[in-house]
């Protein structure tokens, strides 16, 4: 049986409507919607692109993704082509439901929706997790380097430690580790939108001021797509919890800034996303 021990709310939790309060939870929401917006786009060009190959029969579209150094048809590849196509179009579940469960609005008013979206969603990630192990490690896709194959690798095991952690707590009732652990589990699980819209917010300004560094900046984010949300997301729990005015008045504008950062990154692969879709010679 489920034991119901709730989770207390630590004494230290400052949830008065201060200003400060006020400001690092509307950026918070901002951020969210930012994010929400650009994952759904990321959701339409997946299943445009994978969707629209497989119903034309026609996989070999997918290697127009060359142009970024990535070449997942194989002709010959049978096995492998089917499980990158249930990686890709899997992935689109990811987009659509992920930010859906972190709305407030939806657990409350819609719980049995909440509880068979996170079921799904636990799912999708762990069959993700596995094919990609197996896309890296068995199919050992040519465009996949050694250091990116660690990196998606450790990537997926933090998928699967905080999926287990969010499962355990929420089985224990424990909703508020649940909540914490279900936030860390959204952001790893959605570390290749991360990638990519890091890369293109990137691509975007150095364009613009003329900066190089693409390539030590694309080796550094192959890491920093899952790690740097996660430590933003762990200074803005603490800093929720135990921070002054104005260390809550920093962590509010720099999730302004960085929600800013995304559109433009979200505004960019979108362009890109567009051509691949549609054919159309790529420029970037
Ligand atoms: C929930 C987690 C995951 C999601 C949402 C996800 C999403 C995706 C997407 C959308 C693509 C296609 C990329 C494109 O169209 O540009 C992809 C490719 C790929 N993913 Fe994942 N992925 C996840 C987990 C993993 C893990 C854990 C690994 C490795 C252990 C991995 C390895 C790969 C590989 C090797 C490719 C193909 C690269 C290539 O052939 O060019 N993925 N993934």
């Amino acid at each position: 049986m489920i034991s119901i021990q709730q989770e207390t709310i630590p004494k230290a939790v400052n949830t008065e409507p201060t200003p400060a309060n006020k400001l690092l939870r509307k950026s918070a929401v901002l951020w969210l919607v930012v994010a929400f917006v650009g994952q759904w786009a990321f959701m339409y060009y997946l299943v445009a692109f994978y969707g629209q190959s497989i119903v034309v029969g026609d996989l070999e579209i997918w290697n127009r993704l060359e142009a970024v150094g990535a070449k997942p048809y194989i002709a010959g590849d049978a096995m492998g082509n089917f499980a990158f196509a249930m990686h890709a179009l899997g992935a689109s579940i990811i987009a659509f439901g992920g930010a859906l469960q972190l709305i407030p609005a939806i657990r409350t008013k819609a719980p049995r929706f909440h509880r068979w979206n996170g079921r799904v969603f636990l799912l999708t990630v762990i069959l993700l997790s596995v094919s990609g192990f197996y896309l890296v490690w068995v199919r050992d896709a040519a465009s996949t380097s050694q250091i990116q194959g660690l990196s998606t690798s450790f990537n997926g095991l933090l998928i699967l430690a905080f999926a287990w952690l969010a499962y355990l707590a929420i089985r224990a009732r424990r909703i508020d580790s649940h909540r914490r652990w279900a936030m860390r589990l959204y952001l790893v699980a959605n570390a290749q939108w991360f990638l990519r819209i890091g890369m293109f917010t990137y691509f975007s300004i150095s364009q613009m001021f003329g900066f190089g560094g693409t390539e030590s900046f694309m080796l550094l984010w192959t890491f920093g797509c899952y790690l740097v949300p996660l430590a933003m997301l762990e200074v803005y729990f603490w800093t929720k919890s135990n921070g002054s005015t104005t260390a809550k008045s920093a962590v509010a504008c720099t999730l302004v800034a960085l929600a800013l950062l995304m559109c433009l990154g979200i505004f960019a692969f979108g362009m890109f996303s567009q051509l691949l879709i549609s054919g159309a010679p790529l420029e970037f």
